[in-house]
């Protein structure tokens, strides 16, 4: 076996790795929704703090990077500017466009071209490059025709704006349409083991070798509490909740790629760990069973 020479300490280096957008990453990410402000709008409370999270998952072994123009809304882009820049040559950072925030949690979806390309040109600019390796849309626009949002995003990648594109919250039937008119690099769909209404998706992404990313992982909290569905087999493997909901994970397909978010750098710190608990095929079976 080779050796994984990157960077960052070793912990998460057991979750193993996966290409990426033409990158090399380990399959546990992070995702950098909750670096803002509370409700995710605006500044965090905490602003060096949420610097200090950031920088402190890519020690941790981290280099799949999660964000979107809309958390914050662009906090969450300049808080990773603020803390990576210039990014060391290993980590991916994603971005996505396609959503707007009104105010804390009023949420649309708008996929008109003229605004996806403005999204990704201002991503450019608050990230600090001049190519962003992994460009997502957000959401599919059900009052745009898609050939246009996904005709915009291959326009951006001929301009060299963009390296690949990826989907959010796709069906298996849009992922056949986007990948007839360009190719997909990227599946990102909410998937944890409470949570597996994209069973049929994820399985598709692994038959066709597509990296599929899942977000809330954590279920947004409860798998990770003390009331957690997963405590009992946690506490016999002498693993946190959170861990046994990411170990799932990992676990269940080698395409998979979730990235748990946080505000807390001792939560991101247990859930990086994860990548080192290893749930036997018996285990797997009791929360497959008890759980799913
Ligand atoms: N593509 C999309 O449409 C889409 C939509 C939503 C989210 N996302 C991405 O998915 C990522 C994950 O989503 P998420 O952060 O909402 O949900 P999540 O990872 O499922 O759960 C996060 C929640 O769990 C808590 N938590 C995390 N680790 C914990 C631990 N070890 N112990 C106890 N509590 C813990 C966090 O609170 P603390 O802050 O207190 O740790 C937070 O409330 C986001 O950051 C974002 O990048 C993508």
């Amino acid at each position: 076996m080779v050796q994984d020479q990157r960077p960052g300490n070793r912990v998460n280096h057991a979750s193993g790795t996966i290409e990426i957008a033409g990158k090399t990453v380990h399959r546990l990410g992070f995702g950098a929704m909750r670096v803002v402000g509370p409700d995710l709008w605006g500044e965090p409370v905490d602003r060096a703090g949420s610097v200090r999270l950031v920088r402190r998952a890519v020690e941790l072994g981290v280099d799949f990077i999660d964000t979107a123009a809309v958390y914050g809304p662009h906090v969450s882009e300049v808080i990773i500017r603020e803390a990576l820049h210039p990014y060391p040559e290993h980590v991916l950072i994603t971005t996505k466009g396609g959503q707007t925030q009104s105010g804390p949690g009023v949420y649309a979806t708008l996929g008109r071209p003229e605004f996806l390309r403005q999204e990704c040109v201002l991503s450019l600019r608050r990230l600090g490059v001049d190519h962003i390796d992994l460009y997502q849309l957000h959401q599919v626009d059900p009052k745009v025709p898609f050939e246009d949002q996904i005709g915009e995003l291959v326009q951006l990648k001929e301009e060299g704006k963009i390296g690949a594109i990826g989907l959010n919250e796709v069906t298996v039937d849009q992922i056949v349409a986007a990948r007839r008119i360009t190719e997909i690099a990227s599946v990102e769909n909410q998937y944890s083991i409470t949570e597996r209404k994209h069973e049929d998706v994820l399985d598709y992404c692994t038959r066709e070798g597509l990296p599929f990313v899942s977000w809330f992982p954590l279920d947004m909290g409860p798998l990770a509490q003390p009331d957690s569905p997963l405590r009992d087999l946690a506490a016999r493997i002498d693993a946190t909740p959170a861990q046994v909901a990411l170990a799932w994970l990992l676990a269940r397909a080698e395409n998979m790629v979730p990235i748990p978010g946080t505000s807390s750098t001792a939560h991101l710190e247990e859930n990086i760990a994860a990548a080192t608990v290893r749930l036997s095929p018996a285990q797997l079976k009791e929360l497959n069973t008890a759980v799913g």
